[in-house]
């Protein structure tokens, strides 16, 4: 007898442009899963009704992304990394229990260790540009791997304050204004805003004034090479981009519902790149 038909989907609103779809589907077909991952588009109102009806709907888990990612942490019992970040983007069944965590943690920090090794090795200060729900997982990442200070601009500044009350005294609120005499000292360099993203003005920082040993890591991935990551190619500076970390952040989730660990691969890389490209 084949193996039951089994499916997980991303939530969303909305959801179409996603690659989601090709990472989850290559990596079924390379570990013979019988399954799909679809995407579902879901308003605000409907959400929490239809994520606490996960199964009924006929799905072992899925993901989340904007707007629910605060309204998928209050539907479900979420771990210590979703508690801390505020938000969710994986949910699966445990039991009948409806579970959540938060993998862009793991996929910011994984996909440092894959394109910048080392990255942590002596972290006392981080500069993140940022402070939106991304911001928020990638600061919780550089505090788990022992970052001494992470200093948060944001245009938004009242945003940035309210990291430090959720996250702790190692966080630091800072202006754009200072960003010049923070670029000095920062030994990683994070870009967690959308400016650089197609559509959006570009990301102006002047790298001249950076650390010849800084990383720089991007969380945009349309262009996959940001104006912020050209720049640091051509400073010299090693850095991380936004590609790699949407494909680390997929792991887990493949993990929780599927039972096997799946691997980013370069093969994996370039099928989604091939997507992008084609729009
Ligand atoms: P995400 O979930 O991707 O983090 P978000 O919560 O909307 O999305 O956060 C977007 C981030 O990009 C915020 O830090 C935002 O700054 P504000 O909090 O001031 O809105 C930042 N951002 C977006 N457009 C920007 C712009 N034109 N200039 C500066 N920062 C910008």
């Amino acid at each position: 007898m084949g193996e039951a038909f089994r499916t997980a989907c991303l939530i969303g609103w909305p959801v179409k442009h996603s690659k989601s779809p090709i990472i989850h589907g290559h990596w079924m077909e390379c570990h013979g899963i019988a399954g799909e991952y679809r995407l579902e588009e879901v308003s605000p109102d409907d959400f929490t009704d239809f994520v606490t009806n996960l199964a009924a709907h006929g799905y072992v888990g899925s993901n989340v992304t904007i707007p629910h990612k605060e309204m998928a942490l209050a539907a479900s019992e979420p771990d210590e990394r979703a508690r801390a970040v505020g938000a969710a983007n994986t949910l699966w069944l445990d039991n009948g229990r409806l579970r959540s965590t938060n993998t862009d943690v793991e996929g910011f920090v994984s996909c440092l260790d894959d394109q910048t090794p080392g990255w942590d090795a002596n972290l006392e200060n981080a500069l993140l540009l940022g402070a939106g729900g991304a911001a928020r997982a990638v600061a919780h990442g550089l505090l788990e791997r022992g970052a001494r200070n992470a200093y948060v601009v944001n245009r938004t500044f009242p945003r940035a304050v309210s990291f430090q009350a959720r996250l702790g005294s190692q966080i630091h609120p800072a202006h754009w204004r200072d960003v010049p005499a923070l670029l000095c000292e920062a030994d990683l360099i994070v870009n967690a805003t959308s400016l650089g993203m197609v559509g959006n003005p570009d990301m102006e920082i002047d790298l001249d004034a950076a650390r010849d040993d800084a990383v720089v890591a991007d969380l945009v991935y349309t262009p996959l090479m940001t104006s912020l990551l050209k720049a640091a190619e051509k400073r010299g500076l090693r850095y991380a981009d936004g590609l790699g970390m949407l494909l680390h952040q997929a792991a887990r989730p493949f993990e929780l519902w599927w039972g096997v660990r799946p691997e980013v691969t370069p093969e994996l890389r370039d099928l989604v790149v091939r997507a992008l490209n084609a729009g």
